[in-house]
């Protein structure tokens, strides 16, 4: 069986291109009622940014707080406050800022047209009616969220996204500019989950030609943008990520990432970080990409959090081994079909108390 890959439709890139987003917003206002909702990153409240969003009268800014992972409550609670702003519908939810705010913008998007909580549709194609148009507007690069098919959220019980057709955007506007204010760690940490996607792609069993023509060019980028001097790394990076989310999306990503989803669920450590303290431990299976991951880091004069399992009891070290190896796919992808036998619980324990 061949996945029927659903692609994003329209993408504008270019510096300064933000400028066009009124234009390119235009065709779904169709009536004078018509309305937007810019969801956006309230870190750039007051900012040159947030005054050049083309607002119109009945339009709505609704600024999000990404200090924790986007959580199912924080949906419902945001879908709630769209629904009951107008009498009707938004023709267009727009998410402005990093991964998370992406992701918030499409689970709203999807929610407004889907009724209950987000937490029923918490898994793969739950999602029953198209959602609202939805437009995305990164402004930090390396999640591929931009261009995937989930928005990953933390409900009660579990760590997962809401998979379908449904959740990919209607339209990316790619602007390398908007990335210029990004803190150096943090631009760091987020590179890096795009570099280890490639990695993680491209090592992976579940390769194909599809994938491996965009981890390729997107593992090329990263290594321009982070051992190399271009005045030009952000508009880069930017497609290295979207490069890098095309590549996973037709394979799987691997131990890393099953590994840091471990350590998000548990600690709360966030995703890019989390991705490097746990690919700092992985020598054995990516012997060469954290060799080089390394010399990436030091040059950029990043570190990460070390220790960061020193204080867990073992409850609570059994629920991170729990959550990692509950992600088969991504054991499977890393290790082949027997990966049960090779990535036993003591072995996933041993590599935690290295991080
Ligand atoms: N849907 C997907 O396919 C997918 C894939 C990977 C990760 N994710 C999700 O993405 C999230 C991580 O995203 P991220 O790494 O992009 O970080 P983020 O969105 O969590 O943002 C990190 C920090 O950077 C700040 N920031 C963003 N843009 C900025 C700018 N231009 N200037 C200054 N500060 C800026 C934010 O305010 C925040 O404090 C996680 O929630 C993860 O689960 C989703
Ligand atoms: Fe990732």
């Amino acid at each position: 069986m061949f996945r029927n890959f659903k692609l994003v439709p329209r993408v504008i890139f270019g510096r300064g291109c933000f400028s066009q987003l009124d234009e390119i917003l235009s065709p779904q206002r169709t009536t004078l009622k018509d309305w937007v909702v810019f969801v956006t990153d309230d870190v750039f409240t007051g900012t040159a940014l947030a005054s050049r969003i083309p607002l119109h009268d009945n339009d709505l800014l609704l600024y999000v707080n990404v200090d924790d992972e986007p959580k199912t409550q924080y949906v419902d609670q945001l879908t709630q406050q769209v629904k009951t702003a107008r009498p009707t519908l938004p023709c267009a939810v727009v998410g402005m800022g990093g991964g998370a705010t992406m992701d918030l913008a499409k689970a709203i998007s999807l929610m407004l047209t889907n009724p209950g909580s987000s937490t029923e549709y918490q898994g793969w194609d739950l999602i029953k009616h198209p959602a609202v148009y939805h437009a995305a507007v990164p402004t930090l690069s390396g999640t591929g969220a931009e261009v995937s098919r989930t928005t990953v959220l933390t409900g009660p019980e579990k760590k997962l996204g809401l998979n379908s057709d449904y959740t990919v955007f209607d339209q990316v506007v790619l602007d390398p500019e908007l990335t210029a204010g990004v803190p150096k760690d943090q631009y760091f940490y987020t590179g890096m989950d795009c570099y280890i996607h490639c990695i993680e792609s491209l090592a992976g069993t579940y390769l194909n030609e599809f994938s491996k023509a965009y981890g390729e060019k997107s593992l090329d980028l990263c290594r321009q943008v982070f051992l190399e001097n271009h005045p030009d790394a952000a508009d880069k990076l930017m497609m290295a990520s979207f490069f890098g989310g095309m590549s996973i999306a037709y394979s799987q990503v691997g131990a890393c990432h099953a590994l840091s989803y471990g350590l998000s669920f548990l600690l709360g450590i966030h995703h890019g970080v989390g991705c490097c303290i746990a690919f700092d431990a992985l020598e054995e299976y990516y012997p060469d990409g954290v060799k080089e991951f390394r010399v990436m880091m030091e040059k950029t004069g990043v570190d990460i959090p070390r220790q960061v399992t020193k204080d867990l009891d073992d409850a609570q070290m059994n629920t991170m081994i729990d959550v990692a190896l509950g992600l088969a796919p991504l054991w499977e992808n890393c290790l082949g079909k027997d990966w049960q036998t090779i990535m036993t619980r003591d072995k996933a324990r041993s590599l935690f108390l290295k991080m």
